[in-house]
C-alpha cells in the first residue's frame, strides 16, 4: 500500500492510497471528526479528463455498471468503518446530494436520506442537517427541475456528548441585525452560523481543473473548529484532492485520508505540503492566506 506521511509541529498527516472500506490502520475511537464527500453514485464520469479516476466507486472500475443498491451496499460498509473509528464524542459529516437528472423514471435518487437510514442502523444518529449553498454553479436549468444550487451536510454522532466549540465559529452580526448593540439576545463574541453554509466552490476550469469536486477550505475549517480541539484526529475516507488533511494541518489537528485513486497523489501531497500552519498567525497574515 502506498502511504504519504508527514509530521509538523507535533502533528501527523497520513494519506493511504487505498480503499476506505478497510481502515484497519486506524484504532477504534481514534477520530474526532470525519468530514467527507463520497462519489454521488454515477453522477460524474470520473474516468475521463482531467485525471483518470478509475475505481471511483468500489467494484465499478471505469464503467459505472453498479446498480444503486450495489452502490449503497459499498457505502454502508464504509459508514460501518467510520462508526468503528469515531470517538463517542466525535462527529461524522457527510456532504452529499440527491441525483435528479437522467434518472430512469424522472424520480430522484434520495442518497442523503438513504445514508441517514443506513447510519441509524449502525448507531450513528443524525443530529442535524445543514445546507451547503453553492454560490456558483451551472447556470442552466434542465427539464422540469430547478437548477441546483445546494447540497446537504448530514451531521451524525454516536452520542449527544459530541464536542461543540460554538464560540470558535461565531461571526460578526450584520449591521441591520434585529437586536441592537448591547441587547441581551446578542452574544458578546458574535452570532452562531446558521444551518445554511454559503461558499464559492473552488474555481475549477481549464488548467486549474485538478479535481471534480474539491471542498471550499473555509467550509472544512468551520467544521474542524466547531467539533475538534487542537491535537485531535480528523479523517476523510474519500480524500479527493486532499482538502481535509490540508486544513487539519492549517489548524493544528492531526489528519488522515484515504484515496483509492493514485492519480491524485501529486495533487494531494502538493496541497498538504504547501498549506501553511495558521495557528498563531496574526489576523492580517491569516487574511493573506484566505486570498
Ligand atoms: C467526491 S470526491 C471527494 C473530493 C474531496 N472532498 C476534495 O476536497 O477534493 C470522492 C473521492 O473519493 C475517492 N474514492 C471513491 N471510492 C473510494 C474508496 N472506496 N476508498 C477511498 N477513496 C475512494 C474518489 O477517487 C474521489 O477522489
Amino acid at each position: 500500500m502506498n502511504i504519504y506521511r508527514n509530521r509538523i509541529n507535533d502533528n501527523e498527516y497520513i494519506v493511504y492510497y487505498s480503499d476506505s472500506r478497510n481502515m484497519n490502520n486506524i484504532k477504534d475511537g481514534q477520530i474526532q471528526l470525519i468530514f467527507t464527500s463520497p462519489p454521488y453514485y454515477n453522477l460524474k464520469d470520473y474516468t475521463t479528463k482531467p485525471k483518470k479516476q478509475e475505481n471511483q466507486i468500489p467494484h465499478s472500475p471505469k464503467t459505472y455498471n453498479q446498480t444503486y443498491d450495489e452502490y449503497l451496499r459499498d457505502m454502508y460498509n464504509i459508514w460501518k468503518e467510520c462508526a468503528r473509528v469515531l470517538a463517542d464524542t466525535g462527529v461524522l459529516i457527510i456532504n452529499v446530494d440527491i441525483i435528479k437528472y437522467k434518472t430512469k423514471n424522472g424520480n430522484i435518487l434520495p442518497i442523503p436520506f438513504d445514508f441517514i437510514s443506513q447510519c441509524a442502523k449502525i448507531g450513528l444518529g443524525c443530529k442535524d442537517i445543514w445546507i451547503y449553498k453553492k454560490l456558483t454553479g451551472v447556470p442552466f436549468q434542465f427539464g422540469k427541475k430547478l437548477k441546483n444550487r445546494h447540497e446537504y451536510l448530514l451531521v451524525f454522532s454516536k452520542t449527544n456528548r459530541y464536542k461543540w466549540n460554538i464560540d470558535e465559529v461565531r461571526e460578526p452580526y450584520p449591521k441591520d441585525y434585529i437586536y441592537p448593540e448591547g441587547h441581551k439576545r446578542r452574544n458578546s463574541i458574535g452570532q452562531a452560523p446558521s444551518s445554511v453554509w454559503e461558499y464559492f466552490p473552488p474555481f475549477q476550469t481549464g488548467t486549474r481543473h485538478y479535481h471534480y469536486c474539491p471542498f471550499p477550505d473555509k467550509m472544512v475549517d468551520r467544521a474542524i473548529k466547531l467539533f475538534t480541539d487542537r491535537g485531535d484526529w480528523v479523517l476523510d475516507p474519500f480524500l479527493g484532492s486532499g482538502t481535509v488533511v490540508a486544513r487539519a494541518k492549517a489548524l493544528g489537528r492531526n489528519g488522515i485520508g484515504y484515496e483509492i485513486n493514485k492519480h491524485f497523489s501529486e495533487v494531494i501531497e502538493r496541497k498538504i505540503d504547501t498549506t501553511e500552519y495558521e495557528i498563531g498567525l496574526k489576523k492580517q497574515e491569516r487574511l493573506k492566506i484566505d486570498k
